[in-house]
């Protein structure tokens, strides 16, 4: 059967006291709402977005998808909402039900609940919650049989003492949306059009109701205020924490990692505590991370190092190479094999040939460095005229003494030799010394003035 999905996304969330549509605050660093339309991309490409509140914002933070919306103007309640997707809904085959709100439902629950739906069956996902207050009841008659949900505010005392809450989440043959979403009634206690009538309706009309459970309850929670947002976020966090040691790595502390992206690992990684990753990130074999970084779309080979309190941000690490602690690299870096970056340098578009050193204090921007070249502390590569960017080379064995400013475009030929704290705006020629800046002269027949 062919699955159409439709994401509800209309609600306000004014208990988030935010500028921002509630559906476009982020879990992991991505949108709820994104979350929601990444695992209904699994299992179909007629995805619907029901928007309402900030539709406008809610449409451009899907601007890159096939996404197709459906502006609910007034929130008159979740059986009206899917009724305005309805017209881009085909008659046949399946639809799933989902809400902005709800980002982190596994994708084999959803297959699970999904698999039940036939012309003559659909799948409810329920979950037992020790506090059931405001979540719509499932009743069940004497044989176990789901037969109808009841809201909150309308059910009955014994209705309420029933801890099996429908998540609002279900899957069922399109023709039943086509034919009872037209006949909801709104004669309840909030006036409001309910999806979940239609439970009721399928069942007096012979159909069965299979009601699936979630593997965690946190899969069917929805963010109504900061705090489920947060309880959200730690119980995503804390599973990406555990597929990261599942996969061979050690983390001196699983509560103090944050993953906003993909991180892959080799074998024998170890990662200190407060490291956040964001993009998409792979470590190989046996990469070391001190405490305090930030790690941003880069790739470290095997057995790299970065020390305490760096900010790594597109860059890549050959195997060996060692950052920091404190260094900046930025995007477009790369260290090949054995390169070392230390503290207080800031790299951007900048190339570090095998085992090349730039220990301290540097600035290297728009710079191809050779391998084995030292790099002194203070250098800084004047890569910016005010207007313009250019490169600075140096060659293979190069050093290049402390605090020296190199004004790009410039060249300093492999094996040159450069002295301490030289302006250099020529080429510095191989396997010579240069300086670049005043000789040191002790003046003859000084003498130190007298107080007149
Ligand atoms: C709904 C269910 C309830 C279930 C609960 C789970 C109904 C009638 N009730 O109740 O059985 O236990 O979810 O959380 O379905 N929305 C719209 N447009 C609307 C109304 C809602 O887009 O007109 C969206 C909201 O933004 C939200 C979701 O649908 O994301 C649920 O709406 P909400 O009003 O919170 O439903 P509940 O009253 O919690
Ligand atoms: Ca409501």
């Amino acid at each position: 059967m062919d699955v159409s999905v439709v994401i509800l996304a209309a609600g306000q969330g004014s208990r988030m006291k935010s500028r921002l549509p509630k559906v476009l605050h982020s879990v992991a660093g991505v949108p709820m709402a994104r979350h929601v339309y990444r695992t209904a991309c699994q299992f179909s490409n007629d995805i619907h977005l029901v928007v309402g509140h900030g539709a406008e914002l809610v449409k451009q933070a899907f601007g890159d998808t096939s996404a197709r919306f459906w502006l609910q103007a007034e929130q008159l309640g979740t059986g009206h909402a899917v009724a305005q997707a309805l017209p881009g809904v085909p008659e046949s085959g399946a639809v799933l039900v989902l809400y902005g709100d709800v980002p982190l439902t596994r994708a084999e629950t959803l297959q699970t609940l999904i698999e039940q739906v036939t012309e003559q069956t659909m799948g409810l996902l329920t979950v037992q919650l020790d506090d059931p207050a405001g979540y719509g009841r499932i009743v069940r008659d004497d044989h176990g049989q789901v037969v109808s949900i009841v809201e909150h505010k309308d059910a009955t005392p014994e209705q309420q003492a029933v801890t099996e809450v429908n998540s609002g989440i279900m899957a069922l043959p399109a023709w039943m949306l086509h034919a009872w979403l037209p006949r909801l009634h709104n004669d309840n206690a909030q006036g409001e059009y309910y999806l979940t009538d239609l439970i009721g309706m399928a069942v007096s009309e012979g159909i069965t109701v299979q009601a699936v459970q979630p593997l965690d309850v946190e899969e069917t929670l929805g963010v109504n205020n900061r705090q489920q947002l947060a309880v959200l976020e730690r119980w995503y966090q804390h599973r990406a924490a555990n597929a990261l040691m599942a996969e061979g790595a050690t983390l001196m502390d699983p509560a103090r990692i944050d993953i906003r992206g993909n991180v892959k690992v080799g074998p024998d990684c170890l990662i200190d505590v407060n490291v956040v990753f964001e993009g998409e990130v792979k470590l190989g074999a046996g990469v070391r991370i001190g405490p305090n970084c930030v790690i941003r779309n880069a790739r470290l080979g095997d057995d790299a190092v970065v020390e305490a309190n760096t900010v790594i941000d597109g860059a890549n690490l050959g195997a060996g190479a060692t950052v920091g602690p404190f260094a900046r690299l930025r995007p477009g870096t790369e260290l090949a094999e054995r390169a070392k970056v230390g503290n207080f340098v800031e790299t951007k578009k900048a190339l570090i040939g095998a085992g090349s050193k730039v220990n301290h204090l540097s600035y290297i921007g728009d710079a191809v460095i050779g391998e084995g070249a030292n790099i002194g502390a203070g250098t800084i590569t004047c890569n910016y005229d005010g207007v313009n960017k250019y490169v600075t080379e140096i060659g293979s064995g190069a050093f290049v003494g402390s605090n020296s400013t190199l004004v790009a475009p410039v060249t300093i030929e492999a094996g040159a030799f450069v002295g301490a704290g030289s302006v250099l705006t020529k080429t510095a020629p191989a396997e010579k010394l240069t300086v670049g800046r005043a000789r040191q002269v002790t003046v003859p027949g000084w003498t130190r003035p007298a107080k007149q």
